[in-house]
């Protein structure tokens, strides 16, 4: 039986497709969702182009109110019944309520080697830090932003005339390699991190 994967993006979605393009039809996983928080998101198209199911669903409506911007969320994805959820590129923060719902099931790619640099900017703080590498991580989610065990990571040699931009684009081709061979060993149960967040959410249901 395939895993059902939903994807939550919020930009032009380039690990999104990555992930959508990895799973063939021998794939442990299959796409059932892509669904993003900016209406104007220019993944939504990619993954309609690619048959898979879409959808907006705008916080701004919900203000401040974060509660009900997740309760809509989930009852969304409810609808798809994914058993996986990737985070690729959600510019949104989720709370504890969310969270635990799908804790152990849900991956989130991050550009830069964490526990370095959490948050935003990641590539130009590399560089004003002077480190002589960077790279991005895959880690499942959990209530510390971008804290989560770490899955997998991928490295790049910083050049001399690096600029954010330059930097971002090589890391950006490493995501694309990365976050796919992460679903795939989350979808093949092959996490024991992902295993034991699982269980704990079973022994204590949020
Ligand atoms: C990627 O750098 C990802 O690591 C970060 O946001 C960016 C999203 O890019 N979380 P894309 O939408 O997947 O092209």
């Amino acid at each position: 039986m395939q895993q059902r994967v939903a994807i939550l993006i919020s930009g032009g979605g380039s690990n999104m497709v990555s992930l959508l393009d990895s799973m063939d039809a021998s794939h442990p996983a299959r796409p059932v969702l892509v669904l993003s928080n900016e209406p104007q998101a220019g993944g939504l198209a990619k993954a309609a182009a690619r048959g898979v199911e879409t959808a907006v669903l705008d916080h701004r409506p919900f203000g401040r109110d974060r509660a009900a911007f997740e309760a809509a969320l989930h009852a969304r994805l409810v609808q798809a019944a994914p058993d996986i959820i990737c985070l690729a590129g959600f510019m949104r923060i989720l709370t504890e309520g969310f969270v635990r719902k799908w804790q152990g099931r849900m991956l989130n790619i991050h550009p830069s080697l964490l526990p370095k640099y959490k948050g935003l900017h990641t590539h130009q703080r590399a560089l004003d830090a002077g480190d002589a590498e960077a790279g991005c991580s895959v880690h499942l989610v959990t209530l510390e932003l971008d804290g989560g065990p770490i899955v997998e990571q991928a490295r790049v040699a910083i050049l001399p005339n690096d600029t954010a931009e330059t930097l971002a684009a090589r890391v950006l081709i490493e995501e694309h390699r990365l976050y796919p061979r992460a679903l795939r060993a989350l979808a093949m149960g092959q996490l024991p991190a992902a295993i034991a967040l699982q269980q704990q959410a079973a022994d204590d249901p949020a």
